[in-house]
C-alpha cells in the first residue's frame, strides 16, 4: 500500500506547529499503525532527519499511552479500539490519512504527536485510590458483592485513562474518565469510607486543570477505546451532589 500522510510537526511547546506530508511507500496492511509511523520513521532517521515523536507503550490496548487523532477522530475509525491495535487494512491503498496529538488546553503540546497527560496524574492523587488501613484480608464470602454490582465496577475500571473522550470533546471534558475512576471505586464496599471527599475532591481538580464541562454529546463514549458508558457521569454527578449536599 501506498498512503500520503499529514502529520503534525511542532518542535517544542512554545513554538507553532503545523501539518506536513509524507509519503509511505511500503505500508503491509497487516501492519499496526505506529509499526507504519515507525517505517516512516526509520526512512527520516537515515535521511538525517527529526523523527516524529509520538506516544507509546504496550501496544497492546492496556496502557493508554498511545493518542493519535487519525483523520479527526481520537483513537482512528475502529471503534472500541486503540490506535495502536488499528491496523493498516482499514485503509485503502491511495489513501490521505492526517495524524494530530490530542487537542487540549490542560494536554498541551510536549513534541509533534506528544502531550503532557500529567494532569489525569493529579486527576488521581487527589482521591482516585483507597487508603484506608482495613487490616488483613477477610475471607472473600464476608463481603459479597452482586454479580451486577461487580460487573458494572469491573466495567468501568477498564478506563486506562488515554485521554481520548477529551480530545473528541468539543468542551475538552474530563467528565468520562473521572466518572469511571469515581464509579469503580462508589460501587464497592472498598470505596466507601472516602467516598464524599472523594469525588469532590476529584471534580474540582478536574476544573482545576481546566478541563470543561459535560454538555451530553456523548463523543466521549463514542471514541473511548475501553467503552465506557457516558451513564458513568450521570452517577458521578448524583454522587458530587449528594457530597455536596451532605457537607452543608
Ligand atoms: S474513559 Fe475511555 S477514552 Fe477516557 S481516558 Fe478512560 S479509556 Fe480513555
Ligand atoms: S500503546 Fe498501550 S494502549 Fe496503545
Amino acid at each position: 500500500m501506498r498512503l500520503k500522510l499529514r502529520i503534525w510537526r511542532q518542535a517544542g511547546p512554545d513554538v507553532a506547529g503545523k501539518l506536513v506530508d509524507y509519503a509511505a511507500d511500503d505500508v503491509s496492511p497487516d501492519m499496526s499503525f505506529l509499526e507504519m509511523l515507525d517505517v516512516v520513521n526509520e526512512g527520516l532517521v537515515k535521511k538525517g532527519e527529526d523523527a516524529i515523536a509520538f506516544d507509546s507503550d504496550c501496544r497492546e490496548g492496556i496502557c493508554g499511552m498511545c493518542s493519535l487523532v487519525v483523520d479527526g477522530i481520537p483513537h482512528g475509525p475502529d471503534r472500541g479500539t486503540t490506535v495502536c491495535q488499528l491496523h493498516m487494512r482499514r485503509f485503502k491503498d491511495g489513501e490521505t490519512v492526517t495524524i494530530e496529538p490530542w487537542r487540549a488546553k490542560a494536554f498541551p503540546v510536549v513534541k509533534d504527536l506528544v502531550v503532557d497527560r500529567s494532569a489525569f496524574d493529579r486527576i488521581i492523587a487527589v482521591g482516585g485510590y483507597c487508603s484506608i488501613n482495613v487490616g488483613g484480608a477477610q475471607d472473600a464470602n464476608n463481603i459479597l458483592i452482586p454479580k451486577a454490582v461487580a460487573d458494572l465496577a469491573m466495567d468501568s475500571a477498564a478506563c486506562i485513562g488515554c485521554g481520548a473522550c477529551v480530545a473528541a470533546c468539543k468542551n475538552a471534558s474530563a467528565h468520562l474518565f473521572v466518572s469511571a475512576k469515581i464509579s469503580h471505586l462508589a460501587l464497592l464496599p472498598q470505596g466507601q469510607m472516602e467516598r464524599e471527599k472523594r469525588v469532590v475532591a476529584m471534580v474540582d481538580q478536574a476544573d482545576a486543570e481546566g478541563f470543561g464541562s459535560c454538555s451530553n454529546e456523548g463523543e466521549c463514549e463514542a471514541v473511548c477505546p475501553k467503552e465506557i458508558p457516558i451513564s458513568n457521569i450521570a452517577r458521578m454527578t448524583r454522587e458530587y451532589a449528594k457530597a455536596v449536599l451532605a457537607s452543608d
